[in-house]
């Protein structure tokens, strides 16, 4: 009997559990339906919302005092508990009463917050804070709260509350509702909230699994799955199809790996025969920084490092779901970059798929190594627009933070649509410069261009500058999400972990384009 090949991580087989699927619908009279709880909201220094105004008709006025008392508080993100309706032996009704504070009304809409945004954290806030045990009907009363047009963000906030990192956890501690209800929301609203919700759990549960469960391989083979169930076309390129394309640099960053590179470019067909718009993301399903080693501490989370990948994939199922009428394809560099004896190495020098030459001088630097040949797949698609999403580089984090995403462009009026599209969506995002005097921080004296800049300074930029090679004279913008992507810590909104950031962003940039 011949051996069956080493599974090099036969140590790591759980499988993490499945995604919330809880049944959406439409409710009318959300006072007067049976639920667990209902979810309110109520505004600093305004009038009650008509569903609380009437909760408070049949309770003897008691939100009225709770609110005078100082008891139920209209600030941003607090919520209050109270006795609903249906705990009276009489009636139907809810049982409890969630009132949600959602702070001021949002009269100018600002880089960090936007109507949209706060529908989706509010609601977000609401599910995730519901009490635990068994809560299986939940009804939401916040359309009432925000204008039509950002109602589907209700429902995809709620959708997105259900998918956080303890996807390993054996305990039941997890439980989510079986059924959601909406009121005064539209059908079309609630399908959309639906699917946007969706498309960013997929985003967050493919960047939260572990890099022993998700590498190049099996990222792709969820990738196909996600295709196939909303008709997205797909093509998986292996390391031979790779060494065939000359994605060299791709290869290069994934030989010190038992768990071979790959590529992804998933198709979205909805503007007939017109050029394409191409999304490219990073796909590092490890990154221990190779040869140029990580420090412990920095490695931890280093699973995250495909997330710009995750984005792409969560952003193409969205098109689909929601039938958006352009083209698009997506594209996908995957490698794991590892240590071992057929690690890339440093002073190599690699002819990357475009015929431009890169002399290594940190292994580290192989986001942008990887994104070389992943771009350059991406340009031969001839799209007319392009934008990269990459955990690229640490320097951005300490330019702009860790909750906002860098812009780097080499077309003013294509990252505007990008920041507009972001700033509607109150995902805040922040250009850097992309002055040519970077240019001559990334030149090589062996080939021309060596991957990275000269010490730290403007890290994230020479970074980019080092992408612009790759996009010839296509319109691009890059988003650095090293920092946005993965949290830390947990906001009332959101679980630590995988955030799903600029998922929302994107789909609105591409609905945006004419
Ligand atoms: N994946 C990292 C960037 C990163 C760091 C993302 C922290 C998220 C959190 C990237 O591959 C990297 O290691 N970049 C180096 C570049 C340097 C060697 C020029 C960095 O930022 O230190
Ligand atoms: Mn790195
Ligand atoms: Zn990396």
């Amino acid at each position: 009997m011949s051996e069956s090949p080493v599974n090099p991580d036969s140590h790591s087989t759980p499988v993490s559990r499945p995604f919330a699927q809880p049944q959406l619908h439409l409710i009318d009279n959300p006072h007067e339906a049976d639920a667990d709880v209902l979810v309110t909201g109520i505004y600093l220094d305004q009038p009650l919302s008509p569903t609380l105004a009437v909760i408070d008709k049949v309770s003897d006025g008691s939100v009225g005092r709770l609110v005078k008392q100082g008891k139920v508080s209209a600030k941003r993100g607090d919520t209050f508990l109270i006795p609903g309706p249906g705990t009276k032996s009489d009636g139907g009704g809810p049982h409890l009463v969630m009132i949600l504070g959602l702070g001021d009304r949002l009269t100018n809409e600002s880089s960090t917050i936007s109507n949209r945004s706060l529908a989706f954290d509010s609601a977000a806030t609401a599910l995730r804070g519901l009490p635990k045990g068994s809560v299986s009907g939940v009804n939401v009363a916040l359309a009432e709260c925000f204008e039509e047009d950002v109602h589907d963000m209700i429902v995809a906030g709620a959708i997105s509350a259900l998918e956080g990192q303890a996807i390993y956890q054996t305990g039941s501690d997890a439980t989510s509702p079986e059924a959601i209800g909406f009121s005064g929301l539209v059908e079309s609203a609630l399908q959309q909230g639906q699917s946007l919700g969706q498309s960013i759990n997929h985003t967050k549960r493919l960047v939260n699994e572990p890099p022993s469960i998700l590498f190049p391989e099996s990222f792709a083979e969820r990738a196909r799955v996600i295709a196939d169930e909303v008709g997205l076309g797909i093509e998986v390129w292996d390391e031979k199809r790779l060494e065939a394309e000359g994605c060299r640099a791709i290869l290069a960053v994934g030989a010190g790996s038992s768990r071979p590179p790959r590529l992804v470019i998933l198709k979205h067909n909805g503007g007939g025969d017109e050029p394409p718009v191409a999304i490219v993301g990073k796909g590092v399903t490890f990154d221990s920084g190779g040869l140029s080693i990580k420090p412990s501490e920095g490695m931890l989370t280093m699973k995250m490092d495909m997330a710009g990948a995750a984005t792409v994939v969560g952003v193409m199922h969205a098109l689909a779901k929601l039938d958006v009428k352009r083209n698009v394809i997506g594209v996908c560099g995957l490698a794991e970059n590892m240590i071992s004896g057929s690690s890339y190495k440093l002073g190599d020098v690699i002819e990357t798929r475009s015929g431009k030459t890169i002399e290594i001088h940190n292994t580290d630097a192989e986001g942008r190594v990887v994104l070389a040949d992943t771009l350059d797949v991406a340009i031969g698609h001839l799209p007319v627009a392009m934008l990269d999403l990459a955990t690229l580089t640490g320097a951005c984090m300490v330019a702009l933070g860790k909750e906002v995403a860098g812009l780097m462009t080499n077309d003013q009026s294509l990252c505007d649509a990008v920041s507009n599209a972001a700033r509607i969506e109150g995902e805040p995002v922040w250009q850097l410069p992309m002055f040519e005097l970077y240019d001559d921080k990334i030149k090589s004296k062996v080939a021309d261009i060596k991957n990275v800049g000269e010490a730290r300074w403007g890290g994230a930029i020479t970074a980019a500058k080092f992408l612009q090679q790759f996009v010839g004279d296509v319109p691009w913008v890059h988003t650095d999400i090293a920092g946005p992507a993965f949290a830390d810590s947990p906001l009332p909104a959101r679980d630590a972990g995988a955030t799903g950031v600029m998922v929302r962003t994107l789909i609105r940039w591409i609905q945006s384009m004419s």
